[in-house]
């Protein structure tokens, strides 16, 4: 399997890709979480990064493309790979052509997650995570309990907001992906890759639409 899901920030990527993971076991790669990841370590990347992705603006290309060549080296995306916000403009999508040709394994299906953009802000305000081990919850479609409970760490964690989950900064990272990923649809369906799934549904709803686009329900 090497998806590419394509959506914008919101549209449940990272939620289904969970779902993926655990049926398929392949890694997701995620370049949010690598990212995050970076930032959290305080690497050179991640101090660089801090300040853009706060701004809810792309990181450079290069940046990108090197955490994506580093992680796709690893063994585990042998088995294959789910791409989560990756690529995100014309430029990462040729180089991950390249990248993805010098390995011999071609994307198979690119599933573009559709959702209706008041939703989407809804959907975002209302994200948290479980501190202890990064588990998504929503407090209006997800509810973590009263008091919260975390099945996967079992604890009773403190819930973060992610830094650019501000109404300011999703309105920002709307429009970034209006002008410089939604390109991408095109892009896509021109090379006959494109799937497009209504997300705008209950989560397991949305599953079973992913299964039957790549075939697997
Ligand atoms: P990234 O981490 O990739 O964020 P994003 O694309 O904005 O996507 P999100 O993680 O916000 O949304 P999602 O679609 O995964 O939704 P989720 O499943 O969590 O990128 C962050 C930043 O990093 C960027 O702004 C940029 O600065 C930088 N960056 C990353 N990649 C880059 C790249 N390639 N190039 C340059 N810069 C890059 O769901 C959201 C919420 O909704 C959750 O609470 C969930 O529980 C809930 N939910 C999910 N599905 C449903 C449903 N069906 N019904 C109801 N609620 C649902």
């Amino acid at each position: 399997m090497h998806i590419v899901l394509l959506g914008p920030p919101g549209s449940g990527k990272g939620t289904q890709s969970q779902l993926l993971i655990e049926r398929f076991g392949v890694p997701q790669i995620s370049t949010g979480d690598l990212l995050r990841s970076a930032v959290a370590r305080r690497t050179p990347v991640g101090l660089k990064a801090e300040a853009i992705m706060a701004e809810g603006k792309l990181v450079d290309d290069a940046t990108i493309l090197a955490l994506v060549r580093d992680r796709l080296a690893e063994p585990d995306a042998a088995r294959g790979f789910i791409l989560d916000g990756f690529p995100r403009n014309i430029v990462q999508a040729e180089a991950l052509n390249g990248l993805l040709a010098e390995i011999g394994k071609p994307i198979d299906a690119v599933l573009l997650f559709e959702v209706d953009s008041e939703q989407l802000i809804r959907r975002l305000s209302g994200r948290r995570s479980c501190a202890t081990c990064g588990r998504v919850f929503n407090i209006h479609f997800a509810p973590p309990g009263t008091p919260p409970h975390c099945e996967r760490c079992n604890d009773r964690p403190e819930l973060i907001t992610r830094p650019d989950d501000n109404e300011q900064t999703v309105r920002r990272r709307l429009s970034v992906y209006d002008t410089q990923t939604r390109p991408l649809v095109d892009y896509y369906a021109a090379r006959g890759l494109l799937r497009r799934i209504d997300a705008d549904a209950a989560v397991e709803t949305v599953t079973s639409r992913v299964l039957s686009a790549i075939g697997t329900d």
